[in-house]
């Protein structure tokens, strides 16, 4: 597996950045990107800055940092730079085409972590610690100026690649609320279908209401305030609002190395976990849900999403003690079943293979396991561990992964194969100790 890790990343390699997978994904994705850099920290140091300068090429004037940098053309993906429609936007950068939407915030807790790896013993390290911060604070900031419109310490999403849980069933009733009967049908411009099976990914009509979303935001100029009055989809997501959370902290720890006033950033983030443990806690259910925005309720499915908090260290004693039950219960119905299935067992849309319907997800179970570690579940935190690195070993650094019960003859390695940040966060598993 080792090995496979570090060829893997090497295959995945552009000279700059790191294809998630070379026909799937042949671009740099933001989450994508902070993950991996975790895993070239232990096997090419230099290529994890490289890495993460990569992709803030691609943040916008306003701060925003975009989910796909387009950093060369390729006919294998869609919807490509056509469809996004950002070069006419003067926030977006001049000679990267990028996508106008952002994915969760990853890239503080991930240079924080960085400072414990081989990397911070480069001689530019120093220098890229603070031309990132900066930049990093300037993303958050943009969330917590754009996204937050009624001051809640809340940010919303504005499409469901937003959430990078793209297909969770928590999004469906968002979708059926939206009328495409006059939207373009787009199921024949589909790439990801040719060299993935279609039962794994998300169904044309998935897809159809993901564009209107794209056209949508391409007609308002990617004007936030434009969007926020227009769009059908906004969602103040848990795993979002969990990992800025998470990420606050690390920037807090981030600005006080650099002698930096982080007073901005203390005030978003004791915002943000009161308004989690607040509106995105059910004590009635001992769950954490996210919340639809636009029709203003709650959106009462379990997925894997619901134990971000742990990951942010924002619970308290009764609401870890109500997520670790439900981790053995509802997403693993007995010893057999595989930490931790994206979609809980129990929930009528949970679908063992369809990408996050159900699939377990190896980023998922890494911050799961930091998550139940740093909350005092050493036991289910050393599951959660033992089953990813068991697929990855058994199975192939495939992208996600089948929770069922092994049945002879099937295969439990789903999506792409040769996925970089499986490959990468079983790099960090492997080579380091230290809790986050
Ligand atoms: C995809 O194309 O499936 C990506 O996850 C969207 O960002």
């Amino acid at each position: 597996m080792h090995e496979a890790a570090l060829a893997t990343l090497d295959r995945n390699w552009r000279g700059g950045y790191t294809v998630p997978s070379p026909r799937l994904y042949p671009f740099q994705w933001n989450w994508d990107s902070g993950f991996i850099a975790l895993g070239l920290a232990w096997h090419r140091p230099e290529r994890a800055l490289q890495e993460i300068r990569s992709m803030f090429r691609g943040q916008w004037a306003n701060g925003l940092l975009p989910h796909i940098n387009f950093h060369e053309s390729s006919p294998d993906y869609f919807p490509g730079p056509a469809v996004w429609q950002t070069a006419a936007v003067a926030a977006a950068p001049r000679g990267l085409a990028t996508s106008g939407i952002t994915q969760p915030p990853v890239f503080a807790f991930v240079v924080e972590r960085l400072l414990t790896t081989p990397v911070a013993q480069l001689p530019e390290w120093a220098n890229f610690l603070a031309e990132i911060y900066p930049k990093i604070l300037a993303f958050h900031r943009y969330l917590y100026t754009h996204r937050d419109p009624h001051g809640e310490g809340l940010v919303y999403i504005q499409h469901n690649w937003e959430s990078g849980t793209d297909n969770s069933p928590a999004w469906d009733s968002v979708f059926d609320a939206i009328d495409v009967s006059r939207a373009r049908e787009v199921a024949h411009l589909r790439r990801d279908t040719r060299s993935v099976d279609a039962a794994h990914r998300p169904t044309d009509e998935n897809y159809r209401r993901y564009i209107t979303l794209v056209d949508l935001f391409a007609r308002c100029g990617y004007d936030d305030a434009a969007i926020a009055r227009e769009s059908p989809f906004l969602v103040q997501d848990v795993l979002f609002n969990s990992l800025l959370a998470r990420s606050n902290l690390s920037l807090i720890a981030l600005g006080r190395r650099l002698g930096a006033d982080t007073r901005e950033i203390e005030t978003w983030h004791a915002r943000t976990i009161a308004a989690i443990n607040t509106k995105l806690w059910d004590p009635a259910r001992g769950f954490y849900f996210s919340y639809d925005l636009r029709a203003g309720h709650s959106i009462p499915i379990k997925t894997s999403s619901g134990f971000m908090p742990l990951f942010a260290g924002i619970c308290d004693a009764t609401q870890r003690a109500a997520l670790a039950r439900h981790l053995v219960t509802s997403f693993a119905p007995d010893e057999r079943w595989r930490l931790c299935p994206s979609t809980a067992v129990d929930e009528p849309a949970f679908d063992p293979v369809k990408y996050w319907r159900g699939p377990v997800w190896v980023n998922v179970n890494w911050m799961l396991y930091h998550g139940l570690l740093r909350s005092g579940l050493p036991e289910l935190a050393a599951r959660v561990k033992r089953d990813t690195l068991a697929y990855l070993r058994e199975e192939g650094l495939w992208e996600y992964f089948d929770p069922r019960p092994p049945t002879a003859g099937r295969t439990r390695g789903l999506g792409t194969d040769g996925f970089s940040w499986s490959a990468a966060l079983a790099l960090d598993w492997l080579h380091h100790e230290t809790p986050l």
